[in-house]
Parts: structure tokens; sequence; C-alpha cells
């Protein structure tokens, strides 16, 4: 069964296909602006509400503890109703949020409006990537899949941007509320698209395959027809919890996790929240200062960088990407740890501006942006979605996107009392560890999927030693 499902070279890009394009384009966009906005709002609320210190961490990070709700629901959903009708759900459900956000009269309304946002968002964390793998041809699926990762940086720059722009007076609820414009526009353009070839299939609507599969496969479609209805071997119905948590998928399921965890717990959010902070104690003493290093430093070179991946990722693979970043990562929080040391020892600096440790900080965050940006960014989204056999796909998804969620909300969440614990040195130091403890599980663990249709790969889990024979086990 191999290659058979495997896409000719030359599969065309369809019109449908640049549809597709923008779906997992501005589902990553409003992803990244909501993980990106908060920081630049916060200053606007905590003058329109009195607020406590508790109060703004409720603020900051119940959108993320929604997100995990909407994740783990997003498998069901997907399964259920389809990836096309899911994203949909997240996208009306996001414009809402943005609104009752902006409209807040009181606190608990925003957070109300931000647990809304939340779950739409984790919806659309699963949905849409899951939509993009199963409609990408098996040569540019990697390529598509990061395009949701480009979504996201394109979106936590943007927000960097526009809370500089709007930074003066009372303009947190424009920052919020704006979100609802990437909103609508997810809204535009999925309803004329139509679900997967394979999710009709698995429902049984074989004509609404058919035709689903004409627009994004039209030279080829009576072949792809076949591949697919000979992978999918009548079956119609999504398997339940028990499958997915099974001794045969225990592989991808924990391969899925592992990735989701470690994309987190090597700092990267505690960079994109708490960026600002970390320049201010690195000697970059004025506010314009700091946020010109958040927004150039560390949003414009996010973007750049994921670039380097939807180019390569189909290319070199995701392992050596992966590997690659990794490497980046470990070397530049250590030295980040190092300056930090030796800049708490010095004090301030006496002419006011970064001492030399602090501008070594700043090329080392650089360095760490732009290695994360490259690998555990997208390749990480990459693999979470082409692992999974295509019966626990949905579910699966959302189990290792939820535990990326929870992780961001621990690190998120903890990182402040950390570096008054251990201090930043320490708090950086531990980051770079375990970029070191990512790597060789990685390179122990990860076998490349890399020009495998996504058939292939679930057979690859089966035919593994040990492994029993039917997926049912
Ligand atoms: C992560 C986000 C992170 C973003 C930064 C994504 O892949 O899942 O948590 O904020 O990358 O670019």
């Amino acid at each position: 069964m191999s290659s058979q499902t495997e896409d000719q070279p030359h599969t065309p890009i369809t019109k449908w296909l640049f549809l597709v394009g923008g779906v997992i384009l501005t589902a990553g966009l409003l992803f990244g602006y909501d993980q990106g906005v908060i920081s630049g709002a916060l200053v606007g609320i905590e003058k329109s509400f009195t607020v406590s210190t508790f109060m703004v961490e409720i603020i900051t990070s119940w959108v993320t503890l929604g997100a995990l709700v909407g994740a783990l629901v997003a498998g069901v959903l997907s399964d259920k109703v389809g990836r096309k009708k899911a994203v949909l759900l997240a996208a009306v459900l996001f414009t809402f949020g943005a609104l009752v956000e902006a409209f807040a009269p009181g606190a608990w309304v925003l957070v109300a409006g931000r647990l809304i946002v939340g779950f739409g968002v984790g919806v659309a964390s699963v949905a849409a990537p899951l939509y993009a793998a199963e409609m990408a041809p098996t040569r540019l699926r990697g390529r598509f899949v990061s395009g949701y990762q480009f979504g996201i940086t394109f979106g936590i720059f943007l927000a960097y941007l526009i809370d500089e722009l709007l930074s003066s007076g009372d303009r947190w609820r424009l920052m919020l509320g704006i979100s609802a414009v990437p909103a609508v526009l997810l809204i535009v353009l999925i309803l004329p698209s139509s679900d997967t070839p394979r999710w009709f299939l698995t429902k049984g609507r074989r004509a609404d395959a058919e035709s689903a599969l004409e627009r994004i496969r039209p030279d080829d479609t009576a072949q792809a027809m076949a591949e697919l209805e000979a992978s999918v071997e009548g079956e119609t119905e999504q398997a339940g919890w028990a499958e997915v948590f099974s001794r045969t998928w225990r592989r991808p399921l924990t391969i899925g996790i592992g990735l989701a965890v470690f994309q987190q717990v090597t700092g990267i959010n505690a960079i994109i929240y708490y960026a600002n902070k970390i320049f201010a104690a690195a000697g970059f003493i004025t506010p314009q200062g700091q946020t010109a290093a958040t927004t150039w430093a560390i949003g414009a070179v996010n973007v750049l960088a994921t670039l380097i991946a939807v180019a390569f990722v189909d290319k070199l693979g995701r392992k050596p990407l992966l590997l690659a970043g990794l490497v980046g990562m470990s070397v530049s929080l250590a030295v980040v740890g190092v300056c930090f040391w030796f800049i708490n020892r010095s004090g301030p600096t006496t002419t006011g501006g970064p001492s030399d440790a602090g501008l070594i900080t700043l090329v080392a965050l650089v360095v760490y942006i732009a290695s994360f940006a490259f690998s555990l960014g997208p390749v990480v989204w990459t693999v979470i979605n082409e692992i999974f056999p295509r019966n626990i796909r949905g579910r699966g998804v959302s189990i290792a996107t939820a535990a990326n969620w929870g992780s961001a909300w621990l690190v998120s969440q903890f990182f402040l009392s950390l570096v008054d614990t251990i201090g930043e040195s320490g708090t950086f130091m531990l980051f770079a560890a375990l970029s070191v403890v990512a790597f060789i599980w990685i390179l122990k663990v990860l076998p490349e999927t890399r020009g495998r249709s996504l058939e292939d790969i679930e057979q690859m889990w089966l035919d593994e030693p040990g492994q029993a024979a039917s997926p049912a086990s």
C-alpha cells in the first residue's frame, strides 16, 4: 500500500487549494494575534477597571484555558460535523468573543469574552490544520501546514505593531475588537470551501467526496478517489477514545503529545508574552526601546524565519529542521542565561543604555526566535497533523493540541514566579536544558514523515516491531 496514495508530482494548485491556503493562514493569524495582543492591551485595561493582580492574570491567561477546552472538544466536533463546520463555528465564536471583549462594561464580562475567544482559537487550532493536512497534496503538505505557523507569527507581529500604534489612551477596546476582522474573513473564506474528501468518505458520502476531490485534484480525480477508497476500506465510523489510547497507536500519541509539550516548555511563550520585561531587565530602559526590540527583534524575525521552514520542510524533512533548530535554541538560551548572570551581578548600567551583556542578550534572543521559527514552531504542528491514523486523527490531534495549550498556560502563568524564585539566569538555563532533552528525545523517537502519504504513515506504525497486527487491539 506504501506509495499508492502518493499524489502525482505535478498535481496542479487549483484555485480551491488557494482557498485552503487562505483558510489556514487566516486561522493562524487569529491564533497569533490573540497570543500577541494582550501584553499591550493590559495597560489600558488596568486604567479602565480597577483590577487586582490576580484579575490581571486571569484576563491574560484564561484565553489559553478556553483554548485548551476548545481543542479538546474540537476533535470530536470535527469528526462529527466535519472539518469545515468546525472551522466555521470557531470563526463565529471568535467574532462574537472579540465583540464581547471590545464592549465589556466590566472586568468579568471581559473575562467571559476572553474565554469565548479562547474557545474559538482552540477549536480553530485543531480543525484548521487538520483541514489543511487532509486537503493538501502529499508533496506540499508540510508547506500547507507550515502556512498555519506563518499565519500565527504574522498575527503576533501585527498584534505588536497595533499595540504600539494604539498604545496611547484608552484604546485597548479597539486592540481586542480588531481581531473580529480576520475572524469575519475566515467565515468568508470557509463558507465556499468544501469539507475534506477523507471526511466525506468516512461519513459514507461518496458523491460529495468525489466532487471535493475534483476541485483539488482535477487531473486525476478517478485515481485519487480509488486510492482514498482503498485507504478508508469501508470504515464509516470514527473510533472512540479507547482506540485513541490503545497500544497500537501509543507511538503516534506519545510523539504528538511529546512534541506539543516540548514546543512550549522550551520557553517560546515566556519570550513572546514577556519580551518587553526581558528587554527591560537586560537594560533597555525606555518603553520605546523595549517595544521596538520586541516588535522587530522578536516579532519580525519570527515571521521571516518561518519562511525558511515553509521553503524547506518538504525538501529537507521534518527531523533535520527540528534538530537544527533545537541546537540553535539550546545554545542561545544558555547564552541568555549567562548574560543575565552578568547583568544581575553588575547591576544597572551607568550610561542608561543596555550593557554589552544586554546587547548580547538581544542577539541571542534573535537567534533563539529564528531557530524556533524554522523548527519547533511550524514543524511540530505539521507532524502532529500527519502522524495519526485516519480513524483517530481528529481526537489524536485534539489531545496533542490540548497538551500544547496546557503547557503554554503553565509556562505563561508561572514564568514570572519562576524568575522570582531561581532568577532570570536560572530560568533560561532551565529552558536550555529542556531544549537539550527535546533534542535527544526527537533524535531517538521521531521517524521522518516527509514525502509519505498519510496512509503510508499509518502503515508505518502498524509495521513496527512488536506491533499488534490489527489496529483494533
Ligand atoms: C506556538 C505558539 C507560539 C508561536 C510563536 C506556535 O507554534 O504554538 O504557542 O506563540 O508558535 O510563533
